[in-house]
């Protein structure tokens, strides 16, 4: 950190953090429904939004309430137990070829698969949701639920427990009186609790360490601006917002240390995507010569395609970028680039931090090391 920029104190209005942050939470039995900390509203208000069916866990991954690929996962594994849950009935289906509970999971995955394309998280999950539904076809309604539920519990607290080991192993790389640039929200909000980019920075923060976060805004939707600016500061911990264009002119200033980052989707060759304008960011870091990091649970690596060419990357609708908050800022019908996600080339990450250590180089090679199931020995 520079020397014009020592770092703060703890944020003053920092709230005490006794409570983790979770940004899902599941009420009652199987018949239950998913409570969502609506982050379309964030920071202004925090206003929990109930979902009791599939079409409304779809509508709220789709309009970014619930958004990070490890909760968009987490979302729609709930989504399927709500789809067999108290509002749908064998006696009642929307389709005949549905009267069964086994084809009706089948449909809902199919439905919550097409929310967004990008985060393979979502795509795991409804797959693990599937597997286990084809493998107890033949329980009762009542017992199926039941089972599902607790798998998507499970989906829920592997997703914490990944992060927690991600915040101790990259902990080790904020030192005192560093400054550290990220971009979008890869935070407690975009997870089960605890994030992933933000977890070291959650740890090193409890292990007492001073260090300075630098929040990209994150154009066009700004989740560096409403939610890592919002749960860092909450947290206590020193954070200031700068327009994504700054960025470059903060590494040669000499303020930034390192970035670290999320990601959606990471190939088998490593190659990433996350937040659109990350990869710019990585160029920026290598030509200044500032490590570059990506912290990602194993659940977001894809290692059935071999390099970033085939992660289907969501292209958003024109108003985000035309508008800003529902004021026009082009004109209208102007044609507009929206893709939400780009991909970083492996060759410019200097290491992925997951919950079973770091990958460093990064290539196809260690990235089976680390990341490929072990096999029991026969
Ligand atoms: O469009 P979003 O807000 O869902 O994009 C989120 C990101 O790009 C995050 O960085 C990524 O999902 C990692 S979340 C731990």
């Amino acid at each position: 950190m520079s020397p014009a920029s020592p770092p703060t104190a703890p944020h003053p209005r920092a709230a005490p953090f006794d409570e983790p942050l979770r940004p899902l939470r599941w009420i009652g039995d199987a018949d239950g429904v998913l409570e969502l900390l609506d982050q379309t509203r964030l920071p202004a208000e925090e206003r929990w939004i109930t979902c009791s069916g599939i079409d409304e866990v779809h509508a709220a991954i789709r309009r970014l309430s619930v958004r990070g690929a490890p909760a968009i996962g987490i979302a729609a594994a709930y989504g399927v137990v709500l789809g067999i849950g108290r509002g749908w009935s064998p006696e009642s289906p929307l389709r005949p070829e549905t009267s069964s509970w086994p084809a009706r999971v089948e449909e809902v995955c199919d439905d919550l698969a097409t929310s967004r394309p990008t985060a393979v998280n979502l795509f795991r999950a409804l797959d693990r949701m599937r597997a286990l539904a084809r493998a107890i076809a033949h329980d009762p309604l009542a017992a199926a639920k039941a089972r599902l539920l607790s798998e998507a519990h499970a989906i829920r607290d592997e997703d914490a427990t990944s992060c927690h080991a991600i915040g101790e192993i990259g902990s080790s790389l904020i030192a005192d009186g560093a400054g550290v640039l990220t971009h979008c929200n890869a935070g407690a909000l975009a997870t089960a609790e605890y994030g992933t980019a933000l977890a070291p920075l959650y740890t090193a923060h409890r292990l007492g360490r001073r260090f300075r976060v630098y929040a990209d805004e994150t154009r066009p939707l700004l989740q560096g601006a409403r939610l890592t600016a919002w749960e860092l500061s909450r947290a206590g911990i020193d954070v200031t917002l700068n327009c994504d264009a700054a960025a470059a002119q903060l590494m040669r200033s000499g303020r930034i240390q390192l970035v670290i980052v999320g990601a959606d989707r990471i190939a088998a060759n490593g190659d990433t995507a996350n937040k659109i304008g990350t990869y710019g960011l990585a160029v920026l870091a290598r030509v200044h010569g500032i490590p570059f990091y990506v912290a990602a649970p194993t659940s977001t690596f894809d290692l059935t395609i071999a390099d970033g060419s085939r992660i289907p990357i969501e292209q958003r609708h024109a108003e985000e970028v035309r508008e800003f908050q529902g004021v026009p800022v082009a004109p209208a019908d102007l044609p507009c680039e929206n893709p939400a996600f780009d991909v970083t080339p492996a060759e410019y990450i200097t290491a992925i931090l997951t919950e079973r250590g770091t990958i460093a180089p990064v290539n196809a090679a260690e990235i089976a090391r680390i990341v490929q199931p072990r096999r029991p020995r026969s």
